[in-house]
Parts: structure tokens; C-alpha cells; sequence
């Protein structure tokens, strides 16, 4: 690592162009260095799962010449974690590998919300809902920064597919913007202080994000007051000077010095002021010196450490969707057959394709696991039923067939090859490949106790394919040591607790944002709004394939003791929520308790229910533990596109709290104050406007009463007919019979106050 610099004195000394040729990178990973003025470079490299550190010595620039490095769970299955210690963990262990490699930026997480489950990344991000990305987001990089390395939390923002991701427009209301598109962001910014954030390829409403002023200057920097670096995807930017104007501070990769040459010309011709360059330069200082040595010097990186590691996370994240008559955990000492069935046994799909991918130290696949962990009297098979290149192959089939018929039990590994998702393009289907449901069906046919092994980043849909199942065990693509967690959970060694962090749809059509993925034009309209994943579901009753929260477990947990209270009012509320919760049933095992929160009262639309807060406990047989949460006006409160700001309205909000958003163990009502929102009205606001102005309704009924007579104040058929009239049109109408002087004074009163 580097040595720290005196911003001051540096930025003083550099040349304009020395300046201009700081804010673009030199090469592909790498920042520019001024060795005159002893401004070093700095690495920044990929990724959220593992540090992919080109290899200085591969003469290819190719994705995969790089140093091993420990390849963890993808964010899809992290996020199904939902453990924030454990994923402080991963990111301490993604800091160390790359403190021990010199990058002084890890470029992830990536928190980008699942709007649709075709998009190509979503095995790159963590949720569909922005608590949990916020929440996990923050944890790792909370995790990677504790090594003295800088985080890069992306894509920022509204980056939800991969299809045209360059230039598309994701065209989003502002109100759905904040409450889920930036909300994630948002926490993490605040919450975990990251010492850089990328921006985005696509437009924002038009405008490129990484050259945003809205984004990049108004949110961030002056409501959200992040004081970190903003870099941009790479090649996501188009014109520099208008990026760094609008609040970008380093261009990657390298434009060869044309950016550079751009910016001097700029400053030359008055067009952008010197400031704003030496606004960029200084963040990019900034940065050198908060990602520089001396730190505590990394210990030696423990590879094996990190490797179980690994292990534990992907056990951690796999999701238990079915269990009938609890055909799992399987006896590793029974004396019985066990057919292994599927191509991903043998060779795992554990990570996803493009910039995130890395070269892992090692690989478990689940067959070797499952052999080793094997008792002597259980005998296993193994058939790979098919060949991932997905052509059609009776043989393989027909072997599989005879092995389940074999067996008492066949455990059959299903999911999405390589290529059916990745960077750089979307999904257009969520089926499992044809070979891979015939080769179930026909297992099916042959063996009652099929168990089917998911591996996949996006959802798959299962309504077609369960009955074949009696266990369904979502795996996502669990990183190098996901072939070990595999036969962990299988055999009992560990119990599942991972939970949906995106809803799996029983058809892909029901997708709230499925009319308007992936839009044409160089547009993408977010049609669906807030009512993304499970805030669509839930708000339309709609059947879904798993719900967003549920995952199944070896043990059962009970809720019980609900109290709710609420302290303050307005912004200064605080709603706690307290429960007990017991593990009820045979073996040791963990609970996540999600706190969902529905605003009853609302004078604005409002999802029926949102996840506002979740912990996740263990416990053995037979233990209680309390369990609270805090809640706050934010958690509360929508944005209010009248007021431009976080509204928290008076009124009833229901409290669930339960193992997921269909699965509410115990429910109450809880009463907030806060003062009412006066509207600002105008000559041109509306008489129902008006009326629920504290100050202006009772003016405005009285003046319509002296020009109209009292039946106007009363006949509720009247004033439903004039309420939506402009005052200025119904004054006109009245042949000006309503006097205005008070509305006016208080008109000019307002006017005074707001300025
Ligand atoms: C890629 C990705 C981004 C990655 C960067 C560097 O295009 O969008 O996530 O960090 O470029 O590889």
C-alpha cells in the first residue's frame, strides 16, 4: 500500500493538467499517479464475491488471468442469508485478500433491487426489497473497509437489467425512486460511510448516471452528505466534463489522456471552473490517503480459514423451500442407496459470469462431499443425467433412470448452466432447461423420494416441476465451498436458514414489472412503481411459487408475547417492537424474524405491507430468546412528492411479525402522532385542497357560505361536485360573489412564512 499525501500542499502543486489527468484511470484497474508531486496510483478491482487481481505475469487480459483468490456465495445467495454479522465476515475476509494483493478498492457490493427475475445480474445482487440490501450491503462493506480497504457500492442507480445497460433510460417516478430504487443506497451511504460509490451505465429519467447532477450532487452529497469518491462503471461515461461537473470524480478506465485533454480545454475555455476539477482531485486524494498503509498490518492470509469460511456462508444461504414429511436431513449411517443424480454434482455452477467472477483457490463439488461424508453402510451412485451443454442424451438419461430406480433416495442437481445468465444481457425465460425437467420427470416416475438441489443466481420456476420433489433445496450459486455446504445441510451436519430475498413466482407473467421488462427505445418504463416483489404480490393477493422471507428448517420455531409501544410523536417517535421466540422443535437451529409494517391510515397509496426491520437468531431445542426491534419516523414515513421530503402521517399502522410476508405469526395495531401535513395551497389548488387546510378550510366555508348560503358548507353533494375545482375557476364562476380578502391575507401570510 501507499504512503499518506498533504492534500493541500499537493493540490496546489499539480498542474491543470496534472489535475485533468487524475480524474480517468491509467489503465484498466488502476488510478493515474503524478510522481512529481508523489501522488501515487491505487488499484481498483472486482469483486463482490472474490478479489479478481489480474495477473501481472498472464499475457491475456481475459477475465479469468487472474491470482486465486477465495471465490464466496454470490449476493443472491448471501442475501438469502439475511445475517449481517455473516456478512461482515465475508467482507473482513474480501478485505484481507485484497489488502494482501495491493487493490486498495474491492469494487462491490453490488445492491441493485431485483425488479424482474430475467435480469442477467441478479446473482450478483442481494434483494428484492431495499431493507435488506441496505442492511446487508452496509455489513460487507463495513467488512471489507475494517482492512483499510475501500468498498464500491453499485451500480448507483436504477441499474435492474442488463439489456441495453448503457444507454437505456430507466424511466422511474421520484417518489418510487427514493422508497426503493435509492433507498438501499441510501442506508449504506449513511450507514456504513463507503469510501467510494459507482455509478451506473444506464440513464436515470434521462440522464446518464454517471453524469447525474440530481444523483450524483443533490441526493448524494447534499441531502445524504457523503464525502467518499464517485467512480464510474466502466465506460459509463460520455462526456467528462459534464460528469465531473455533475459530481463524478475518476472515469474508468483509462481514455488514454482524451478525457484529460477534454477537461483542460474546458477550464481553458470557462466552460467548467478549475474548482470543480480540484473538487474531483481532492476526493481522489482523499481517497489515496483513507485507503493507505500504515494499517495494521494484514496477517498472512488464512486461505484455508477463509475456504470454511465460504462453507458456512453457502450453508448459511441456502434456502429450504419443501420438506415433505421431513425426507430431509438424510442418515449418513444409514444403510441404504442413494442416487446421485446431475452434471452440477460433479462439476458445480457456483459463481456467475462476467466482471464478478473469480479464479477460486479450490473447489468442493457436492459428490465428493457427499462420498466423504458418507457412512460405510451407505452406498452412493452417481449419474450425470445430462451434460450441461443442455443437448439432448438418451444414454444419460436412461443410466440416471435405472440408478433412482435403484435407490431409495435420488438426489437430483438441477439449475441454470453457464450462459443462462450473466453480465451483459437478461434472461428471457426462468424455466430450468427441457433436459433437465425430463430427466426429473422421469426420475419421478422410478423413486418416490426425489430431493432436488438448485443451483441458480436468478429464480427459477418451480410450480411445473415440485410434485416431483419432496425436498426442494435452493442452493444460488454458493461459491467454491458450495459443493461441501451441499452435503452439510443434506446429511444434517448443518441446518438450512437461509430465506427468500426475492419472491420465486409461480409464472414469470405475474412478475409485477413484466409488461415493461426489458422496454424498447432506449426506454424502460417502471411501471409497476413501489410494487416490486413481494409489495405487488401481497398488495394483489397473488399466488406465489415461495414468498419473499420463507425458507423451511430442520427445527420449528414459535412466536409468541407481541407488545408494541409507542414513545413521542411526529419525528421523534419510536415504535418498539418486542416478541419471544422458541425453538420448538428437535434440533438447534436459526430463525429469521421479519418485522413487516403496513400504514393504515395513509393519504397516499401505500404497499399493504413492507419489511422494516429483521434479526435472525439461533437457538437450541427447547430455548426462548426476546427479540426487539426500534422503530423510527423513517421506517414509517413515505416521500411525498407534494412536500419533496420523508412524510411520516398520523394514524394506525399494523405490525407483523413472522418466519415470512405470507407467514405472519402474530399481528397489532400500533397509533403514531405527528402533526398534520398542511398542503400548500394556492389560488389554484383544489376546494378539497383547501378544506383540509387547517388554517385555510374554515376561511374558505365560511366565505363560501356569506356568497352561497350555508348549504353549501353542509349538502355534501354540492361540495363533492365543486371540490375538485380550482379556487381561482369557482371564484370566477361565482361572478366573483366569494369574497376573498381573508383567503388572500392568508395567502400572502403562507407566502411569507415558506419564503
Ligand atoms: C463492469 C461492471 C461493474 C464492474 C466494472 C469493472 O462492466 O458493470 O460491476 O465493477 O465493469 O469490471
Amino acid at each position: 500500500m501507499h504512503t499518506k499525501i498533504d492534500v493541500e500542499d499537493v493540490l496546489a502543486a499539480l498542474t491543470l493538467e496534472e489535475k485533468a489527468s487524475l480524474l480517468s484511470g491509467r489503465g484498466a484497474w488502476e488510478t493515474a499517479d503524478v510522481e512529481r508531486c508523489g501522488v501515487p496510483s491505487i488499484v481498483l478491482t472486482d469483486g463482490p464475491h472474490g478479489v479478481r487481481m489480474h495477473d501481472p505475469k498472464a499475457e491475456s487480459f481475459s477475465l479469468d488471468a487472474s491470482l486465486p483468490a477465495t471465490c464466496f456465495p454470490t449476493a443472491a445467495a448471501l442475501g438469502s442469508s439475511w445475517d449481517v454479522n455473516l456478512l461482515t465476515r465475508v467482507g473482513e475476509a474480501l478485505g484481507a485478500e485484497s489488502r494482501a494483493t495491493g487493490v486498495a478498492v474491492l469494487l462491490g457490493p453490488g445492491i441493485n433491487i431485483k425488479r424482474s427475475p430475467l435480469c442477467g445480474r441478479n446473482f450478483e445482487y442481494l434483494s428484492e426489497d431495499p431493507v435488506v440490501s441496505g442492511r446487508l450491503g452496509a455489513a460487507l462493506v463495513r467488512g471489507v473497509q475494517s482492512t483499510g480497504v475501500g468498498a464500491s457500492v453499485k451500480h448507483y442507480a436504477a441499474n435492474n437489467q442488463e439489456t441495453n445497460r448503457m444507454r437505456i433510460s430507466a424511466d422511474v417516478d421520484v417518489r418510487t425512486l427514493r422508497e426503493i430504487y435509492l433507498a438501499a443506497f441510501e442506508h449504506v451511504v449513511t450507514a456504513a460511510k463507503p469510501l467510494t460509490i459507482m455509478a451506473a451505465y444506464n440513464k436515470v429519467n434521462g440522464v446518464h448516471a454517471a453524469q447525474n447532477p440530481w444523483l450524483l450532487t443533490e441526493v448524494l452529497r447534499g441531502e445524504w452528505a457523503y464525502d467518499g469518491l464517485v467512480v464510474s462503471d466502466w465506460g459509463a461515461v460520455k462526456d467528462p466534463v459534464e460528469a465531473v461537473a455533475a459530481g463524478l470524480d475518476l472515469e474508468m478506465p483509462s481514455t488514454n489522456g482524451a478525457s484529460a485533454a477534454r477537461l483542460v480545454e474546458a477550464v481553458r475555455a470557462g466552460r467548467i471552473e478549475e474548482a470543480v476539477v480540484d473538487r474531483a482531485v481532492t476526493r481522489l486524494l482523499t481517497l489515496i490517503n483513507r485507503t493507505a498503509a500504515p494499517q495494521p498490518p494484514v496477517q498472512d492470509v488464512n486461505l484455508a480459514e477463509h475456504h470454511a469460511l465460504a462453507r458456512t456462508a453457502a450453508a448459511e444461504s441456502a434456502v429450504l423451500l419443501k420438506n415433505e414429511d421431513a425426507v430431509l436431513p438424510l442418515d449418513p449411517d444409514a444403510r441404504a442407496e442413494v442416487a446421485v443424480i446431475g452434471e452440477f454434482a460433479r462439476t458445480p455452477r457456483f459463481q456467475g459470469a462476467g466482471s464478478s467472477k473469480v479464479r477460486p483457490t479450490r473447489v468442493d463439488n457436492a459428490l465428493d462431499a457427499l462420498t466423504q461424508a458418507a457412512g460405510e453402510h451407505l452406498r452412493l451412485s452417481f449419474s450425470p443425467g445430462f451434460t450441461l451443454s443442455g443437448d439432448k442424451n438418451d444414454a444419460l438419461l436412461s443410466d440416471a433412470v435405472a440408478a433412482a430406480e435403484a435407490a431409495d433416495v435420488a438426489l437430483v442437481f438441477l439449475g441454470l448452466p453457464e450462459g443462462f445468465e450473466s453480465e451483459g444481457y437478461d434472461r428471457d425465460s426462468i424455466d430450468l432447461p427441457e433436459v433437465q425437467l425430463r430427466l426429473l420427470d422421469a426420475v419421478a416416475q422410478v423413486n418416490r423420494n426425489v430431493v432436488v438441489v438448485l443451483a441458480n443466481g436468478g429464480v427459477v420456476e418451480v410450480a411445473s416441476w415440485q410434485h416431483h420433489a419432496r425436498a426442494i433445496l435452493e442452493g444460488w450459486l454458493n461459491g467454491q465451498a458450495g459443493g461441501g455446504a451441499v452435503a452439510d445441510l443434506l446429511f444434517g451436519r448443518a441446518n438450512p436458514c437461509g430465506r427468500l430475498a426475492e419472491t420465486v413466482p409461480l409464472r414469470l407473467r405475474d412478475n409485477p414489472s413484466h409488461l415493461n421488462f426489458p422496454g424498447s427505445e432506449g426506454h424502460v418504463a417502471y411501471g409497476e412503481r413501489l410494487y416490486v416483489g413481494y409489495r405487488y404480490y401481497d398488495a394483489q393477493d397473488i399466488a406465489v411459487g415461495y414468498p419473499f422471507g420463507h425458507g423451511l428448517s430442520y427445527t420449528t420455531f414459535g412466536y409468541s408475547d407481541l407488545r408494541t409501544t409507542v414513545d413521542g410523536e411526529g419525528e421523534d417517535v419510536v415504535l418498539q417492537v418486542r416478541l419471544n421466540v422458541t425453538n420448538t422443535g428437535p434440533v438447534a437451529g436459526k430463525e429469521v424474524v421479519q418485522v413487516y409494517v403496513g400504514d393504515v391510515d395513509a393519504s397516499v397509496d401505500r404497499p399493504v405491507r413492507e419489511l422494516k426491520a429483521f434479526a435472525k437468531v439461533a437457538l437450541q431445542p427447547g430455548e426462548s430468546t426476546p427479540v426487539e426491534f426500534e422503530l423510527h419516523a423513517r421506517d414509517l414515513s413515505f416521500f411525498s412528492i407534494t412536500h419533496d421530503r420523508w412524510v411520516l402521517e398520523a394514524g394506525d399502522f399494523t405490525i407483523g411479525v413472522g418466519a415470512s410476508s405470507r407467514d405472519l405469526r402474530l399481528t397489532a395495531t400500533a397509533t403514531v402522532d405527528a402533526p398534520s401535513l398542511a398542503l400548500p395551497v394556492t389560488w389554484d389548488s383544489a376546494i378539497w385542497e383547501w378544506l383540509a387546510h387547517p388554517d385555510g378550510g374554515p376561511i374558505l366555508l365560511r366565505a363560501l357560505r356569506e356568497a352561497e348560503g350555508s348549504s353549501v358548507g353542509t349538502d355534501p353533494t354540492i361540495l363533492a361536485m365543486i371540490e375538485s375545482l380550482p379556487l381561482s375557476q369557482l371564484v370566477t364562476m361565482s361572478g366573483n360573489r366569494i369574497d376573498t380578502t381573508e383567503l388572500s391575507r392568508l395567502l400572502d401570510e403562507m407566502t411569507v412564512e415558506s419564503s
